[in-house]
């Protein structure tokens, strides 16, 4: 497997990180706040201040030249000019190394994810939420649902699954027989941690004759005991197609909320939440109506509810996606994770988007280009399901796709 090797990858994992902080603090010393920064280099906001209170930091001496190249990249980033980061930050890595050392003159990171690719065949799958860069390098760009659909349909070896971890199990439950990866391992989503198997035990035995319906945003085992499960794009037309007037909820609280009033039914919901959306206010709301009256507001169902009765309209990431084409106002503001911004800037070039407040999935952001790359030479980190768990989980999922739009 030698041979498999990102030839680049002492680049890759040691000087481009702390190249990557050296102008996250030269940024902070133009007067850019963290938030801002965290956007603009595609890190954690969590990261930045991190490389800003120099708690990480470059770990090897760099020349003159190298610090003069980091400064105009930090500038023109200041600026937001339109540049393709990982192409400058790549020319500081082989100033810093020797320019007879590296290879990306040779091999771009880009072409040796191609190479990757048809060596293993395998797909990209990306969630509207993942960084641009990501976003940008992926086969296919969705919301849950959609991803779940091509995850079964899909005919290929490999899997890669940029999102967080329960997106991973839902593919490795649809097609056992794939390699399912998922580059960063530790990118899990919260609110799928907030409820396990027992407490849906529980719920069965307290409420015997209510079907219980999960998010996808739950684990496999949680899967493996509910009837059906459902993203935002479908929840409203499963509950209102099952066959019973009470329907037990889980985990999100607030999505739960939402499906109480747009369906007739008695909706017994948990009491998980997104840390993301919840960060999202109702001040935020008044604050830009009160600034761009025109400014339509669209957020997405995990908000608090008091956030989605102010709104305009209540969208997953792909309904905004498909709201967005249709919509004739020229300014659009959403409440959701700011990756949305990117897929919908992508897909609308001639509108404009904004976000209600900044709201960071950090499990979202982990996963980098160099992330994927790693993950297809090493084959990690692979995602699998134990089989009876899988054969249960999937009866949910299956229900889901044979209901779902
Ligand atoms: P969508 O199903 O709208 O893509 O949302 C997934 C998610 O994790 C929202 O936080
Ligand atoms: Fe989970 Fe919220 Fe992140 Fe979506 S945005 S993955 S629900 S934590």
């Amino acid at each position: 497997m030698q041979n498999k090797r990102f030839p680049c990858e002492i680049a890759v994992w040691r000087i481009l990180p702390t190249i990557r902080s050296e102008i996250a603090k030269q940024l902070a010393s133009l007067g850019l706040p963290q938030m801002v920064i965290s956007k603009r280099l595609g890190i954690t906001q969590p990261a930045v201040s991190q490389y800003v209170t120099k708690k990480r930091g470059m770990t090897f001496a760099v020349s003159d030249e190298a610090q003069t190249l980091i400064q105009s990249l930090a500038e023109d980033v200041a600026r937001g000019k339109d540049l393709n980061l990982n192409e400058r930050m790549c020319e500081i890595c082989a100033n810093v190394q020797g320019n007879d050392k590296c290879t990306f003159e040779s091999i771009s990171m880009k072409n040796r994810l191609r190479t990757l690719k048809e060596e293993n065949n395998a797909v990209i799958l990306a969630h509207n939420y993942q960084c641009a860069e990501v976003q940008d390098i992926a086969d296919y760009v969705g919301d849950s649902f959609e991803l779940s659909k091509i995850a079964s349909e899909l005919d290929c070896s490999t899997i890669v699954f940029c999102g967080v971890d329960f997106m991973a199990e839902i593919a490795a439950i649809l097609s056992p027989e794939k390699s399912i990866l998922l580059p960063v391992k530790e990118a899990i989503c919260p609110m799928s941690r907030m409820i396990g198997r027992n407490d849906v035990r529980q719920l069965k035995k307290r409420y015997p004759e209510a079907p219980v319906i999960c998010y996808v945003n739950t684990s496999a085992d949680v899967k493996a005991e509910c009837d059906v499960c459902c993203t935002s794009a479908n929840a409203i037309k499963i509950i209102n197609e099952l066959d019973a007037d009470r329907i037990v909820f889980v985990p999100d609280r607030n999505l739960g909320d939402y499906l109480a009033l747009k369906t007739d039914k008695e909706i017994i919901s948990w009491d998980g939440f997104c840390p993301t959306h919840q960060m999202i206010t109702l001040g935020d709301v008044l604050i830009k109506r009160q600034e761009q009256p025109d400014c339509e507001i669209v957020v997405h169902p995990e908000c608090r509810p008091e956030v989605i009765a102010a709104a305009d309209f209540v969208y997953g990431t792909g309904g905004m996606l498909r709201h967005a084409s249709r919509s004739t106002a020229r300014h659009i503001a959403i409440g959701t994770e700011v990756g949305m911004l990117h897929r919908l800037a992508t897909q609308e070039p001639s509108k404009e988007f904004t976000a209600l407040t900044n709201a960071i999935c950090p499990n979202m952001k982990r996963t980098h280009l160099e992330d994927v790359i790693h993950a297809l030479e090493q084959t990690k980190h692979r995602v699998t399901v134990p089989e009876d768990v899988r054969k249960d989980a999937k009866k949910a999922l299956d229900k889901m796709l044979e209901m779902g739009v």
